[in-house]
């Protein structure tokens, strides 16, 4: 059995790795199928003109570039991610935005000299930390004591079909694969809201509240083309990058028939299901 150290080291070679190249090559399809749960998150965190703001697990900076439009010229964004792909694309996307910055570092062990956000925000960048209690702990210490969070997570695969209808399909295909444990870190660690009200209360954050956002994931095209594209955002992609061209070939044909009835108007459209969290710093 891993470690949660080497849990999470593998977590950050994967995201500072293949995993980092295949969220930056779906990057925009990501946002567009995103686009609900972006503005619910938006609307919750309710960021000021004047704040400055921390951005964990920024990706490719989408995020990052709304919260500098939303904190304005008086305010502040650091966009922070383990991956150094994605971190290049945001400094890209933002250059010249005076008021964003990004850093490539791990949200575990990153240092800031002094308690200095307003609000900890992340659309689905913090579910990734072996010792989550020890990540969220540090993060607790750049936060102004009046500050506070704002994240979204995934619930659990069972509330979310845009991963279950697929997976179920590939399974019919792919050898079986290992499956992360409850307290394992992956996109669907944070599914269990006592468990994170245990993380965020030990990390030493306040009254988290937890918010249920159920949305439509949109996917263009249909066919290889849906299949791909649903693979590319979810967990099924690295299970596939993994298996030989032939099963990879059938398994994504398997995928396919499965999204014929999600499928209206040339686009798959499947459920999803998200917490909201908030919580104060003290
Ligand atoms: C699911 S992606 C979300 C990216 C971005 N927030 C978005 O919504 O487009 C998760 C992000 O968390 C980052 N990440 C994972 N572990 C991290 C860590 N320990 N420290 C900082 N960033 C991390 C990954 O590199 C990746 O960009």
């Amino acid at each position: 059995m891993s470690t949660p150290t080497e849990l999470h080291q593998a977590q950050v070679a994967n995201w500072d790795g293949p995993m980092g190249e295949v969220w930056a090559a779906s990057e925009a399809r990501t946002d567009k199928a995103l686009a609900g749960v972006t503005t619910a998150l938006f609307r919750m965190a309710d960021v000021e003109p004047g704040e400055i703001v921390l951005d964990v697990g920024c990706g490719g900076g989408a995020t990052t570039e709304q919260l500098a439009m939303d904190v304005g010229s008086t305010g502040r964004v650091v966009g922070l991610d383990v991956s150094k792909t994605l971190i290049a694309i945001a400094e890209k996307r933002l250059d010249g935005t005076g008021q964003a910055e990004f850093i490539q570092a791990d949200a575990s062990t990153v240092a800031f000299p002094k308690p200095m956000f307003d609000v900890l925000f992340s659309r689905f960048g913090v579910m990734f930390f072996g010792d989550p209690v020890a990540a969220f702990a540090n993060l607790h210490k750049a936060m102004k004591s009046e500050g506070r969070l704002a994240f979204a997570c995934w619930r659990s695969t069972a509330e979310n079909p845009w991963v279950g209808v697929p997976l179920r399909a590939a399974m019919t295909v792919v050898p079986p694969f290992p499956r992360p444990g409850p307290e394992e870190p992956g996109p669907f660690a944070f599914g269990d809201d006592a468990r994170v009200t245990r993380i965020l209360t030990e990390a030493g954050f306040a009254a988290p509240k937890f918010k249920q956002f159920d949305f439509t994931m949109n996917f263009d095209g249909v066919g290889m083309t849906a299949a791909m594209a649903v693979c590319g955002v979810g967990p099924l992609g690295r299970i596939l990058r993994d298996q030989p061209e032939d099963v990879k070939a059938k398994a994504l044909a398997a995928v396919a028939d499965a999204l014929v009835p999600f499928t209206v108007d040339g686009m798959v459209k499947l459920p999803a299901s998200v917490w909201l969290v908030s919580a104060s710093v003290a």
